[in-house]
């Protein structure tokens, strides 16, 4: 790989530098313009993020083509889109870079390359302002499954504090970018897609929640309008931050779209010292020409080549919330182990409830000790006995939380994040301790180390049951500290017990970002465990995350959340898709119901590997009434899809099912796959191949597709497909 490298103490004026990083799909190319008088300086231009370019291309052949004129009304110095957008060179969007000191100086900073480094795979350069006491330096790297991280970090080279108002990424969009998909949602209703098209100006998505939030963007998508899971060209950005963000993609009659994000702060809440830096939370960004199908599959890939990524078998996991609630009684919960490990659960979660006075949601919350009247004899007797049936044990713990009816606040209400001696308004009877105060942080490392190293602890649940809000720590805004001193607290954990796996919950799906899973193993995707808004839920959670990171339970028949009644097939189906789990009381169930959640279990082991090895592809429905997506192995040996019917369909003859993503040229043998130890639909004798199943080219079943059963609500056709 050739690579460039220059350095000087001034600006560098000429031999500017120029770089295409590419991926198999993806380029990246930044110039520097000539220096020619009456243009614009010579600062590298971020002139193409998008499908890759040829090998040979010389970056600075592209500067002349991309050449703007000087049209009346606007500067006389033609304006490109600089790599780092200040207003000193004439930029009049969303700058990278807002702050000053505290007499005002400093805030429009003019920065110059003073070094970069580049290769085929990363573009490293470091800003300079002398005067403004000002350095930048920003890496630009694209992996080989097409992630572009971008890391940035701003150093106070002055000798006053500067406050930083706002440092993020942002990237350029071609003008044909015109329309913008990002998620929203709730509590039980997490990753609910919103379509805009992009006028001119800004579309502005700030999460101001304390932690990432049920309604994040999660990924916020720009691209030519009308793309599909299948098809079109976008471009993908997310914030791997679990604290306050914005996102923002805007287009200027300057003619100039761009998307980016960074962590929002309140003001003053970073004040450099001199010689201080800030570091800006990861941008991750993807293009994809082959729809949101193709974006995922950046973002799944490059999570799965990290060397922290979960690589062993995802444990069935039996979670005790939705079966007992709060009743912790040893007889109850070892007979619910048995019946956990009889039908093939590999990991027993105990829920909250085991600590301090936590018998309900008002108490005990901070005081991570065993309780001694729910539990006398410690959690020994249950671990011992989940472990004897040959499964792992796991804990919910939610740390950063404290009741004020708890021993651990009446001996230190300081350790509250909060404003003065005001408190913050209570949420679900919980505030939030404030892990930038030293003496709060050492006490949960203690509690937290010593239970597991205590007991045999294979897992934790983390949860996080509120938004923050007025997080002040001594009287200034303190989220930012805050959020840093959980990836410490969470590293330091991780580094003293290597072994143990966490997942991150947040009210459900409120803390999903590639902040929080660096440093976790799972996230929990939802709170509802009704398999109809689960099937939306986990599909758009599928934007970014691959399945085996995301938690997916049978939940009882009767949905805790909606008060839904479904069937224990469309339940399974459902679930078989994500981190495979059960959340429901076993012992209530009768005999056959058993069969079925055993039937289950091993359909879900039997294609685990695939499930969470393979390739998610998602396909296109004409209406909202059925869902359709399917897993394909890497190499096109074997694939599974499912159909969910949700609500009555609007066409009397079913629609044909496409079966994407496999061989074209190969023939593969599909049949129907009955889970959960029952038909999925009420009607399987027709069309024939449902009985019978049918082998034809993996052409012919993603163009033709096959014709469907009538299926009513709450179905779900599961389908193999086997190469021959
Ligand atoms: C949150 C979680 C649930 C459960 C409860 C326990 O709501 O999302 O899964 O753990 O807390 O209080």
């Amino acid at each position: 790989m050739s690579r460039t490298e220059a350095r000087t103490d001034g600006p560098l004026l000429a031999g500017g530098p120029s770089a295409h990083l590419r991926s198999t799909t993806t380029s990246l190319v930044i110039v520097t313009p000539e220096v020619v008088p009456g243009g614009p300086r010579p600062t590298p231009v971020l002139v193409h993020w998008g499908a890759r370019l040829p090998d040979d291309l010389e970056p600075a052949a592209l500067g002349p083509a991309v050449d703007p004129p000087r049209p009346h009304g606007a500067p006389d110095t033609p304006l490109l889109r600089p790599l780092l957008p200040l207003g000193s060179d004439g930029w009049r969007l969303g700058p990278v870079l807002r702050g000053a000191r505290d007499d005002g100086r400093g805030w429009s900073p003019r920065l110059d390359v003073v070094a970069h480094v580049s290769d085929a795979a990363t573009f490293t350069a470091t800003f300079a302002d002398a005067d403004a006491g000002l350095r930048v330096e920003i890496t630009l790297a694209l992996s080989p499954e097409g992630v572009l991280a971008v890391d940035q970090r701003l150093t106070n080279t002055g000798t006053q504090p500067f406050a930083v108002d706002e440092f993020g990424a942002f990237l350029p969009l071609p003008a044909r970018a015109t329309q913008v998909l990002d998620l929203t949602g709730r509590w039980c209703r997490e990753r609910d897609p919103q379509r805009i098209d992009l006028g001119m100006g800004a579309w502005v998505r700030e999460g101001r929640r304390g932690r990432t939030g049920h309604d994040s963007p999660l990924v916020s998508v720009a691209g030519v309008p009308g793309f599909t899971f299948e098809t079109g060209e976008v471009w993908g950005i997310h914030l791997g931050w679990s604290g306050d963000s914005v996102y923002r993609v805007e287009r200027s009659p300057d003619g100039f779209t761009q998307v980016g994000a960074c962590e929002r702060l309140e003001h003053a809440e970073v004040r450099l010292a001199p010689g201080a830096s800030y570091t800006a939370p990861t941008l991750y960004a993807a293009y994809s020409a082959t729809g949101l199908d193709g974006l995922s599959a950046c973002f799944h890939d490059f999570l799965r080549a990290r060397p922290g990524h979960p690589g062993t078998p995802r444990p069935v996991v039996l979670n005790t919330w939705e079966a007992v609630y709060f009743d912790h009684r040893l007889d109850r919960l070892t007979a619910l182990a048995d019946v956990a490990a009889s039908v093939g659960v590999e990991r027993f979660v105990l829920d909250d409830g085991w600590f301090g006075g936590r018998r309900d949601d008002t108490a005990g919350l901070g005081d991570w000790y065993v309780s001694p009247d729910m539990w006398p004899d410690g959690l020994d007797p249950l671990i011992s006995h989940v472990r004897a049936l040959g499964m792992e044990f796991g804990l919910w713990v939610e740390p950063e939380m404290v009741n004020p009816d708890s021993d651990l606040y009446r001996a230190h209400p300081d350790w509250v994040l909060r404003v003065g001696d005001r408190l913050p308004p209570v949420w679900r009877n919980q505030q939030v301790l404030d892990l930038g105060n030293a003496d709060a942080f050492a006490h949960l490392l203690g509690r937290l180390d010593a239970l597991l190293t205590e007991y045999d602890i294979a897992y934790l649940k983390w949860d996080h049951n509120r938004d923050l809000v007025e997080a002040g720590h001594d009287g200034r805004p303190g989220l930012h500290e805050h959020t840093l001193a959980l990836y410490r607290l969470l590293d330091e954990l991780r580094a003293r017990h290597p072994g143990v796996e966490i997942e991150s919950c947040a009210s459900g799906g409120g803390r999903v970002d590639f902040g929080i899973l660096a440093r976790t193993d799972r996230v929990w995707a939802s709170d509802s465990n009704d398999s109809i808004e689960r099937q939306h839920i986990q599909r758009w959670t599928g934007l970014l995350l691959p399945p085996e990171l995301v938690g997916a339970h049978v939940g009882a028949e009767v949905s805790h959340t909606t008060h839904r009644h479904l069937g224990l097939a469309f339940r399974s189906a459902t679930a078989l898709f994500g981190h495979f789990g059960l959340e429901l009381d076993l012992t209530a169930l009768d005999e056959s119901e058993l069969i079925g959640v055993r039937d289950a279990i091993d359909t879900h082991k039997r294609w685990r590997a695939l499930l969470h090895g393979g390739r998610t592809v998602r396909i296109d429905l004409p209406g909202a009434d059925a869902v359709a997506h399917g897993v394909v192995a890497l190499d096109g040996a074997e694939a599974v899809y499912s159909y969910a019917q949700l609500s009555t369909a609007p066409t009397e003859a079913p629609p044909l099912f496409r079966l994407r993503g496999l061989d074209a040229s190969a023939h593969y043998r599909v049949r129907v796959v009955p889970v959960a130890g029952g038909p999925n639909t009420h009607q399987l004798r027709e069309p024939r191949w449902i009985t019978e199943g049918i082998t034809t080219s993996g052409a012919a079943l993603a163009e033709v597709g096959l014709r469907l059963p009538v299926l009513v609500p709450a179905e779900a056709l599961l389908l193999h497909a086997e190469r021959v």
